[in-house]
């Protein structure tokens, strides 16, 4: 049987995210796959645009990212307490494209944040405007990575055990459902 696929979207765009360091972790600690990293450098949302133009190529190219992959991690700083527009203009555009390349799929949420709550905000706006799609968002272990500046090591891998261990269940479970829908 070929390889899982696992797309990894990261809500931040900036060159040293510890949100995206983060999501390597991740993949990495999910085993075995063939992993895609999903461009959320899209365009801003504008249904003029839309309408005009039809969906832009590198929106549906996200889409389809989505609909193939067994499971999906999504690392995502916080912005002023809630997710990063960055996220949420990506699902609103996803949202735009015929079907809904979310539904029952296995999804793992994370952050990192230089707070102490390490992104609990961010985690939790995700989890409500991802409900609409009906994804299945795994409920935990939470992987909120606080101080983060304080727990990347100078080539940008996750240092404190407790982290590793909490991703380590969570990788797990995600790969345990996404292998369950194979059969
Ligand atoms: C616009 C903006 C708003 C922010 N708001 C918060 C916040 O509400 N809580 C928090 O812990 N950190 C906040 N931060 C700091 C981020 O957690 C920090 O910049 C983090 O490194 C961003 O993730 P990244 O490293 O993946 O880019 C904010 C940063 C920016 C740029």
């Amino acid at each position: 049987m070929p390889d899982l696929t696992l797309l990894g979207l990261c809500g931040s765009l900036r060159r040293e995210s510890f949100n995206r360091k983060l999501m390597r972790a991740a993949v990495e600690r999910f085993g075995p796959a063939t992993f895609v990293d999903g461009n959320l450098r899209l365009p801003l949302l504008d249904v003029d645009v839309e309408t005009e133009q039809g969906i832009p190529a590198q929106v549906q190219e996200l889409a389809d990212q989505i609909a193939r992959a067994d499971a999906v991690v999504i690392a995502c700083p916080e912005y002023n307490k809630g997710l990063s527009g960055v996220m949420k203009n990506a699902l609103d555009w996803v949202s735009r494209t015929k079907g809904n390349p979310w539904r029952d799929k296995p999804v793992a949420i994370m952050s990192a944040a230089a707070g102490r709550a390490g992104g609990e905000r961010s985690q939790y706006s995700l989890r409500l405007c991802l409900n609409p799609f009906r994804p299945r968002v795994l409920p935990g272990p939470e992987v909120l990575v606080g101080n983060a500046s304080e727990h990347f090591d100078a080539e940008g891998r996750l240092t404190n055990q407790r982290h590793l261990d909490q991703l380590d269940e969570l990788m797990g479970e995600l790969r345990k459902i996404a292998s369950a829908r194979r059969d």
